[in-house]
């Protein structure tokens, strides 16, 4: 059966990333056999230029009867003063929201051939390899109420509400622990339980799940200890579950692990196995329009997609892989750049990769 990808370019670096990830999609679809159809639409700042709104009604069914969707990024200065409904991020967190895309996974991988593009020592990080599950539905992402008030004597004042049901924790807990199954059975949960209520739910909903788990070892942290530990030992971690706003800081925090942000790929998923696909990197507008941005993190959500979504591991497998091998020629997109590599842009990036599938 024919499988339908929906392509949200989106804003700033969005489009040339996403077009160098459809480049390699496209690629296996001509050359493997790769079942699917490629679909285009609108999401963040371009759809609120030309369609009025950041998610709007086309988009939305689109999304619905998609098989996957993979998502360039949404943002830019253009949009910032709109009032928020209308703000590109706006767009794709009620994207998140109504296709329930609650479990974000956020895998960390080190490339041997990148060593000297960490910000870290090399011995820190050589062998890396961690995921962060993300809750993505819940927290003062999504807590009601939420706004600016004016109080008694005319002071402004903004709240939200940090708010977790046991039902959410329970379910991100599940996936990590499944997770942390297939790894190497160690999961490390990130509150902030000596400080807030939602944190000491939080982490007694993940000990009890952890009853039906015993062959996994379940540690916690709080959060500022994690971000401390994750640049102090990073390799100390296996699989990370955190909630939605401390696991998007996280997130970012280990992303220069690797050695730049614009390598990490991500998967948001339903429970009935529709995912989001997209870079963790937001949409860059200084660098949009000049070819410079690293598409990687694009084409490694689309690896992401093959094996989460499509269930085409062996796919998947042969993005990463021929990732791997560019970067072992010494291909080299500016975030990335070392003395002697090879430098290169969007587009050479993505057609080197594509040219590697066959190897
Ligand atoms: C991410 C991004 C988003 C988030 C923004 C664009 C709303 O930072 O996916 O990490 O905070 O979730
Ligand atoms: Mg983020």
């Amino acid at each position: 059966m024919t499988r339908t990808i929906l392509i949200l370019p989106g804003d700033g670096i969005g489009p040339e990333i996403v077009a160098e990830a459809a480049k390699v999609l496209e690629c296996l679809r001509q050359e493997q056999g790769l079942d699917v159809t490629l679909e285009y639409g609108r999401l963040g700042g371009s759809a609120v230029d030309e369609l009025g709104a950041p998610y709007p009604e086309p988009t939305r069914q689109q999304a619905r009867r998609a098989d996957a969707i993979l998502l360039g990024a949404v943002g830019g200065p253009k949009w910032d003063a709109l009032e928020r409904p209308l703000r590109p991020e706006s767009g794709l967190l009620a994207m998140r929201g109504e296709l329930g895309l609650f479990a974000n996974l956020r895998p960390v991988q080190h490339y041997p051939s990148l060593s000297a593009a960490s910000a870290l020592k090399p011995e820190l990080v050589a062998g890396l390899d961690l995921l962060i599950v993300r809750e993505l539905n819940g927290d003062v992402y999504f807590g009601q109420p939420r706004g600016i008030r004016t109080l008694a004597n005319g002071e402004r004042e903004g709240f939200n509400t940090m708010a977790y049901r046991e039902s959410e924790v329970e379910r991100i807990a599940h996936v990590a622990f499944k997770a942390a199954r297939l790894r190497h059975r160690k999961l490390c949960s990130v509150d902030k339980a000596n400080a807030l209520e939602t944190s000491e739910l939080w982490r007694e909903v993940v000990t009890q799940v952890a009853q039906d788990y015993p062959d996994v070892a379940l540690s916690h942290l709080y959060v500022d200890n994690a971000a401390m530990q994750l640049i102090r030992a990073p390799k100390q971690f296996d699989v990370i579950v955190t909630g939605n706003l401390f696991g998007d800081i996280l997130s970012d925090c280990a992303a220069m692990l690797t050695g730049s942000i614009g390598l990490l790929p991500s998967a948001s998923l339903a429970a009935n196995g529709k995912g989001l696909y997209e870079p963790i990197h937001g949409s860059a507008p200084d660098l949009a329009g000049q070819g410079v941005a690293n598409p990687l993190a694009a084409i490694l959500s689309a690896a992401l997609l093959l094996r989460h979504t499509l269930n085409t591991p062996d796919q998947a497998e042969r993005i990463e892989r021929a990732v791997g091998r560019v970067l072992d020629k010494g291909l080299r997109t500016m975030d990335i750049m070392a003395p002697g590599m090879i430098p290169v842009g969007t587009q050479a990036m993505g057609d080197a990769v594509a040219a590697a599938l066959e190897d």
